[in-house]
């Protein structure tokens, strides 16, 4: 089967990119990571990207001053001259205009920490807190131009404890995030509309 060329956004630690670049790198999903883009310069996952050798990119959206259709169309370059074929945002904290959501349609994913509908948007494990869910977790889809609302690839169940804080949960539901994200990418490379058919449920260990 032929290597995807998938490119990843990040703005942060970077994990979910590991968790994705391992697992193309090991053939568990049938693609290759051809750059890793951040719009923070001080990105932990950048050294981590390269470490796993592969090309890095920083795009900072500062140097954008609010421009932001501007700082798309820039992320949207270096995309396409790595010759990435899917984008897969991992802790990619920008909000996206169409410039990016359009030209990358039906070929971008996100990871997002909860269980979409609930909670789209930020502070997603304090915000369950206070809701006093019993459920909790992350979710992949797809990306539109609406924020968190494309469609359901996958989702994995976390359980609310007693005594959980936002930082024992987040801990919990970012494991299970990088079980989750590269089982969808690679059901997603494999077949699209399949994977859009039969979005995949991750419940905890008994
Ligand atoms: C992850 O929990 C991811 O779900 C979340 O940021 C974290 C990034 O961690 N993404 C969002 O909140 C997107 N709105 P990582 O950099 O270690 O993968």
């Amino acid at each position: 089967m032929s290597l995807t060329p998938v490119g990843i956004l990040i703005s942060g630690s970077g994990s979910n990119m590991v968790a994705l670049a391992e697992a193309m790198q090991a053939g568990t999903a049938p693609g290759k990571p051809v750059i890793v883009i951040s719009n923070n310069p001080s990105a932990a996952g950048l050294e981590k990207a390269r470490a796993l050798g592969v090309e890095t990119a920083v795009i900072e959206h500062r140097s954008f001053k609010g421009d932001r259709a501007a700082f798309d169309q820039a992320v949207d370059g270096a995309l396409r001259k790595a010759g990435a074929g899917i984008v897969a945002c991992a802790g990619f904290m920008r909000i996206m205009t169409p410039v990016l959501t359009d030209a990358w349609s039906g070929r971008m994913l996100n990871i997002h920490p909860s269980l979409l509908p609930s909670f789209p948007g930020l502070d997603t494990h304090t915000r369950a807190l206070e809701a006093g869910v019993a459920i909790h977790g992350c979710t992949v889809h797809e990306v539109t131009a609406d924020l968190d609302s494309g469609s359901i690839l996958g989702q994995a169940v976390v359980p609310v404890m007693g005594g959980d804080t936002a930082e024992t949960l987040a801990a919990r539901v970012l494991a299970r995030e990088h079980l989750l994200y590269p089982r969808v990418l690679a059901a997603f490379l494999q077949d699209p509309d399949a994977a859009r058919r039969n979005p995949i449920a991750l419940f905890p260990d008994p």
